[in-house]
């Protein structure tokens, strides 16, 4: 029975035995000892902790040499230190007083993030580097925790299902057949061999700043504390062998494994995993009710049942077991008959323009075609790469893994292909066997392969020849490991497209030092993490084909040469482009492709670009590129000459726009059509003077900047100029008229009352300037009526009306092709920028006839480009993509799902204090209540809420570390805007509103 101290009876003890008189007694969890933290009048910590009755005296002494030894080192966290003597009570319970160790533990932490892996295998291997020198005569020597002995607990299969106790036999198997051999000769010390989640303590920053609990520690294998550390810190993750790999790397920075002791970790780990397994269906059995025996069961089990398929030799070298790096012999034959024939280096990385658009690969029948045309433009017979290249082929959906940080896909390629005719034959380079023979049927894999084994100059290595045609295999049977093969037999031919996987004719070939366990396959490209411990299995093949020149090279490890490149980019901007120029993310991206809704980096990987409303109908989109393509190859001029394309364009755009808006004026940038249109005003009133709305953002030219709220009122701007009346923001979130029941009215007011003073002053407006959604206000719907009435105002006063649909126009809303239409207005002049071109730099000025006349007073309206037969030409690729894709509906529809998933979202997460928007252009608002009364518009309190400002930005950048592009904005940056290209669909909402809502639980989202 547990005995119960109150807190007076522990109050005395602290003050008797430690004249430490306690202000404060508080009781902890604790599985054996009973534990109290005390604190005394000035604030000092301690831990009084009293063991069970009848406690080995000698294992407490052994802990508190423990913890004097470690107090003594320098270590970076914190560690207790005893205080005092030892102290016997009476049935024999020992009392003991340590320090207090601060900090919150490692497992209320989220994230879990890859540097917190990392300093997890810091923090284990200080340990072990601190304990090296440290020896005790009362050392436990065996303990049912140590790895080491897994298989002796092996009795407690009997407490398991038949299911697990089918796991857990395969695992003990192997572990005794393979490791247990190995163990007996492994270094031995004292280990902690226990750094798990709750006994690891971490600081604000969520940096490991204390350990606490020395009572597992004992003399074992000194790698078992790494295998306890990772056991623990492969939990719960999607990729474990991931996540303990940067747990490993981090040990072996402070402390460097063995080779033998590398070669045993991964059966270590699962050895621990399956005494916490075993002894937890043990404790079930004896004590049914207590569930905290039983807490890391579940993701134990978890964790063993994805570890099953798992080859424990890939996990030696991900764990940084060496691999024997070739020696190189050149063949006595090539494997393809390449002598004399006509070769082309073929480049499919990621930002490839052989490779060109996602189109050309992504239907494997297009992509065929496409390796054809390029061997025929180049005069080629073969084309040869492919070695360590990273590839954007694999990316689709089909091939997206969940990875510790986000999706992910296998994107560099770890063999060299040579693309070429079909039946092309295949010759063995080397004397060998045949290791393996298969076919895989599944299009888009290596179809036909045949794995050879190779034993030259007395080292093991094996091929692997990919995509043959089926008959190549018939001479092998069907069974693997048949056969003998001489150098230079001929072991296969080239497959068709309609047998080798789907692709386009050519042959994967591959060399590897290590199988790996690996039988009848072998990948063939890696993620990027793992890419640079897989190119060291997969030496670089092209010397097996005898030529030189050498026509492609892998020159550096893909990880670091990115990095390297990414960095002189980031200098060299800085030091050659405008210094104002901003890039996005603290991490920033170096993206070179695009492709539907997402962007690539050169590692490949995929983003979910939920930013940019530029690439309207899709980054890249296979009609607009090839309209560009088509008309660049035939025309490209000013518009001082009769053309189609100019009128043809004038006449769609006008088509989609009230019947009054029809005369075109064609620039190249949403700035150059507000500037046009700003020009338009003073022509029709004599004056420059303009009404604009606060936070409202117009362009980058001089007239443009001078009605731009966020410009001229933000950073480094001057104020609003003599010229422009800004009027307040019609927010109904956190506004002026928050709460309003005619917000519409209220603020539309704003623009009756400037215009009232103005002509009491004898002052004249050119017209008014508005978005229909206020964007770098932060997604801001107009109230109804709104913009009804200010039109009718400025109007009534002379003035044109000017709708800015830069940002929302072209369909993006859904239900209209314009924004003004749900204001049901029509505007004097529409300026149209960026989704117009997607990409392309094309705008437009619409205005109505009278306008137009008034503008063209005799001085003539010149655009070198506006107009020009190629930007005419994307635009109407544009409007054609928006009606035949159906765009805009399904802006409406998946815009609709998306604002549901959000509202549903800020149900749950509290800091989403409002979801706006229209279509696919919405926006939340991140915001906490605060009882300061409403206040004045730019100040971070508006109408009750306080700005979040560092939880926006914080989101935003996790979300890019998980494979999501979003951006912030609104006068506080607290805003968080989707509006990605618009074939963004339900999938991608969901995806990227459960990944939100991950970010959202974490530590930074919640303070
Ligand atoms: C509403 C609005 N108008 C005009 C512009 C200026 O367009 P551009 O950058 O193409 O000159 C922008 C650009 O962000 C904008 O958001």
């Amino acid at each position: 029975m547990r005995h119960h101290y109150t807190p007076e009876s522990i109050h005395q003890l602290a003050a008797d035995h430690f004249g430490v008189v306690p202000a404060e007694v508080k009781t902890l969890a604790g599985e054996v000892d009973l534990n109290y933290r005390i604190t005394d009048a000035e604030g000092h910590r301690y831990t009084l902790k009293i063991s069970a009755p009848g406690a080995d005296r000698s294992a407490i002494d052994f802990e508190a040499a423990i913890m004097q030894h470690l107090a003594a080192k320098e270590l970076p966290f914190q560690t207790p230190t005893p205080i005092g003597e030892i102290v016997e009570l009476p049935e024999g319970r020992l009392l003991r007083l340590q320090s207090w160790v601060s900090g919150r533990m490692l497992d209320e932490l989220n994230p879990r993030t890859k540097s917190l892996r990392h300093e997890w295998g810091r923090t284990a291997g200080r340990l072990s580097a601190a304990l090296s020198d440290f020896s005790h005569p009362a050392t436990p020597t065996v303990y049912k925790w140590n790895p080491a002995s897994s298989s002796d607990y092996r009795h407690l299969a009997k407490f398991l299902s038949e299911e697990e106790r089918e796991l857990a036999n395969f695992f003990w198997d192997r572990f005794e057949r393979d490791a247990l051999p190995k163990i007996k000769d492994l270094r031995n010390g004292i280990n902690y061999q226990d750094a798990h989640e709750q006994n690891l303590l971490v600081d604000d920053e969520g940096h490991i700043s204390g350990v606490i609990d020395f009572g597992d520690a004992m003399y074992a294998p000194t790698v078992c504390e790494l295998a306890v550390t990772c056991a623990y810190a492969g939990m719960h993750l999607p990729d474990p062998l991931g996540g303990m790999a940067e747990v490993v790397r981090g040990y072996q920075e402070v402390f460097p494994l063995e080779e033998e002791e590398i070669s045993v970790l991964f059966d270590l780990i699962i050895g621990r995993l399956l005494l916490t397994v075993a002894t937890a269906a043990e404790n079930l059995h004896r004590e049914p009710e207590n569930a905290y025996l039983q807490v890391s069961a579940a993701p134990a089990w978890a964790l063993l049942r994805k570890l099953r398929t798992v080859p424990p030799e890939l996990a030696r070298v991900l764990f940084g077991g060496s691999v024997s790096p070739l020696k190189f012999t050149k063949p006595p034959h090539s494997i393809v008959a390449l002598a004399g024939k006509q070769l082309m280096t073929m480049d499919f990385s990621v930002g490839s323009l052989d490779l060109g658009n996602n189109a050309n690969f992504e239907d494997l029948g297009r992509f065929t075609k496409h390796v054809r045309r390029i061997l025929e433009d180049n005069d080629a017979d073969f084309g040869i790469g492919g070695y360590g290249e990273v590839r954007p082929i694999y990316t689709t959906d089909a091939y997206a893994q969940e990875g510790n940080y986000g999706p992910r896909w296998r994107t560099t390629h770890l063999g060299l292909d040579v693309w070429g005719p079909a039946g092309t034959p295949v010759y063995a380079p080397f004397d060998g066997v045949v290791h393996s023979v298969a076919i895989d049927p599944n299009p888009g894999t290596y179809g036909p392969t045949i794995i050879l084994e190779h034993e030259v100059n007395g080292q093991r290595f094996y091929t692997l020849y990919g995509h043959l045609s089926e008959d190549s295999l018939d001479k092998f049977g069907s069974s693997s490991t048949t056969g003998q093969v001489q150098a230079g037999d001929e072991i296969a031919r080239f497959g068709a497209d309609y047998e080798n996987g789907g692709w386009p004719p050519h042959l994967h070939f591959q060399v590897m030092t290590d199988m790996l366990g690996y039988v009848g396959d072998f990948p063939g490209v890696a993620f990027p993490e793992e890419a640079e411990t897989w190119l060291k299995v997969c030496p670089d093949p092209l010397a097996f084909f005898n030529l030189s020149p050498y026509p492609f090279r892998f020159a550096n490890s893909p990880i670091d040469s990115r990095r390297a490149k990414r960095s002189a980019l980031l200098q060299k901007r800085k030091n050659q482009l405008g210094y104002g120029l901003s890039v996005s993310y603290a991490h920033p991206l170096h993206i070179v492709r695009g492709s539907k809704q997402y962007l690539y980096d050169t590692s490949g990987r995929r983003y979910l670009d939920t930013v940019n409303n530029v690439a309207h109908v899709g980054h890249e989109h296979p009609a607009v590129v090839e309209a560009i393509q088509r008309q660049a190859a035939v025309l490209n001029t000013n518009s001082r000459y009769l053309h189609e394309n100019i009128l043809a364009f004038a006449e769609e755009l006008t088509a989609t726009m009230p019947p009054g808006l029809s005369v075109v004026h064609f620039v190249n940038s949403g700035s150059e059509a507000n500037e046009l249109a700003l020009r338009m005003c003073e022509n029709w009133s004599g004056t420059r003077n303009m009404l604009a709305v606060e936070v409202g953002y117009h362009g980058n030219t001089g007239r443009t900047i001078d009605v731009s709220d966020y410009k001229f009122n933000g950073k480094g701007g001057q104020g609003a100029p003599p010229q422009t009346t800004v009027l307040p923001m019609p927010d109904v979130f956190r506004g002026l008229h928050q709460g309003s029941a005619t917000p519409g009215k209220d603020y539309a007011a704003y623009a009756a009352r400037a215009i009232v003073e103005a002509e009491g002053e004898g002052k004249k407006y050119g017209g008014f300037i508005c978005e229909s959604i206020m964007s770098c206000g932060g997604q801001i719907p107009l109230p109804k009526g709104y913009l009804k009435e200010v039109y009718a105002s400025v109007r009534a006063h002379g003035g044109l009306c000017i709708s800015d649909e830069v940002q929302v126009g072209v369909g993006r809303v859904g239900a209209h092709w314009w924004g003004f239409e749900g204001q049901g207005v029509v505007p004097d002049i529409v300026t149209i920028g960026k989704p117009l071109g997607n990409g392309h730099p094309l705008g437009a000025v619409v205005c109505t006839p009278e306008v137009a006349a008034n503008f063209a007073n005799g001085m003539e309206y010149f655009n070198t480009f506006g107009g020009n037969p190629v930007s005419c030409a994307a635009g109407r690729a544009v409007l054609d993509v928006v009606r035949s894709e159906g765009l805009m509906e399904h802006a409406h529809e998946t815009g609709s799902y998306l604002k549901t998933l959000l509202h549903q979202l800020a149900e749950q997460h509290p800091l989403i204090g409002d979801v706006r928007g229209e279509g696919l252009f919405l926006g939340f608002e991140l915001v906490r209540s605060t009882p300061a009364p409403a206040a004045a518009p730019h100040s971070l309190h508006r109408g009750g809420y306080h700005s979040a400002v560092k939880e926006a930005k914080y989101l935003k950048e996790r979300m890019r570390e998980l494979g999501f592009l979003m951006s912030t904005d609104g006068p506080d940056e607290n805003v968080i805007k989707i509006k990605p290209p618009m074939c963004f669909d339900r999938k991608n909402a969901d995806q990227l509103v459960g990944y939100l809502d991950r970010v959202f639980q974490e530590d930074k989202m919640r303070r």
